[in-house]
């Protein structure tokens, strides 16, 4: 039957969306499956309809594709889609109530609270210390994420994550390493320690830069890499996340890991993470896709 591969879309990751999706795209034609592409901020769900898919692999990323809101429509039109349902996705997109969800867990994420225009930013200083990070609460690709290193800047930080947002917290930051790791069905595939020389793995460094390092393997020992493994897939259960998904982690400098977030659409371009990962695991990218697509049966 017909797979149609939704990308592009209306968030602000749609520039992100359209590599993903080209990507998958490409890989599906090379393996001879029936296959269009569709980006529903052009015909909306009408036109999706009008292709008559019987399965949809979702290659959108952040609100109104990777949300909740378009796994809900694909539910009541009876259209098998790829990746995590209808909870798993709201929650994943939320940043915060993931945290809450985890916290009720008893699983390690750093101490977080919201903004708000008229917030007490010398209590939320000396709550969460200095640095701190900022962060509009559903958005993807770091985009109005600010890393604050004093008080005078935490206002302007928090009106600049206001603009994708009306839902803005703070984090304790921790510094340390950054690692990510990539749950396949039941499979975790190889963590990744990702390296920035400007110390910031922003939007530019995840899609633009080639300075950006990314180990494989990641530099863990055996049994580390087994925990923090394992970490993820409980953290990726937790919020109910099914088929593939990417959690990423920091590192303190006592080895301690700190859960950050979970994507439930992970980047699927050529710098993306989730491939690089299954290439570390001897799968190339057309089978990952294969795999991926496969998650639609169950
Ligand atoms: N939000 C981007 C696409 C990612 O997590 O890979
Ligand atoms: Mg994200």
């Amino acid at each position: 039957g017909r797979v149609v591969v939704l990308f592009g879309g209306n968030s602000a990751e749609r520039e992100v969306s359209l590599r993903s999706g080209a990507a998958v795209l490409a890989a599906l034609e090379r393996s001879g499956v029936d296959v269009i592409g569709y980006d529903p901020a052009d015909g909306g769900l009408v036109g999706l309809e009008a292709l008559a898919p019987d399965r949809v692999f979702i290659a959108l990323h952040g609100r109104g594709g990777e949300d909740g809101t378009l796994q809900g429509a694909l539910e009541l039109l009876g259209i098998p889609y790829t990746g995590s349902g209808v909870l798993a996705s709201a929650l994943g997109m939320d940043k915060q109530r993931t945290k809450l969800v985890w916290q009720a867990l008893g699983l390690p994420t750093p101490e977080s609270l919201m903004l708000a225009a008229d917030s007490n930013w010398e209590e939320i200083v000396a709550t969460l210390g200095l640095p701190l990070i900022v962060k509009p609460v559903h958005e993807g690709s770091t985009l109005g994420i600010t890393i604050v290193d004093s008080r005078e800047t935490l206002e302007a930080a928090y009106r600049e994550a206001a603009r994708y947002d009306a839902r803005v917290m703070a984090e304790r930051f921790i510094s340390g390493e950054e690692y990510t790791v990539s749950l396949l069905e039941e499979r975790v595939l190889p963590a990744i320690r990702v390296e920035v020389p400007s110390g910031f793995y922003d939007y530019e460094a995840k899609y633009n830069s080639d300075d950006t390092r990314y180990h494989l393997p990641c530099g863990l020992d055996a049994e580390q890499e087994a925990a923090l493994g394992a970490l993820c897939r409980q953290a990726f259960e937790a919020v109910g996340g099914e088929g593939w998904g990417r959690v990423d982690v920091m590192r303190d400098a006592q080895g301690k890991f700190w859960l950050i977030e979970v994507n439930t659409s992970p980047g699927m371009t050529d710098h993306s993470l989730v491939p690089q990962a299954a290439a570390h695991a001897g799968m190339g990218f057309d089978e990952l896709v294969l795999r991926i697509l496969r998650t639609t049966l169950e």
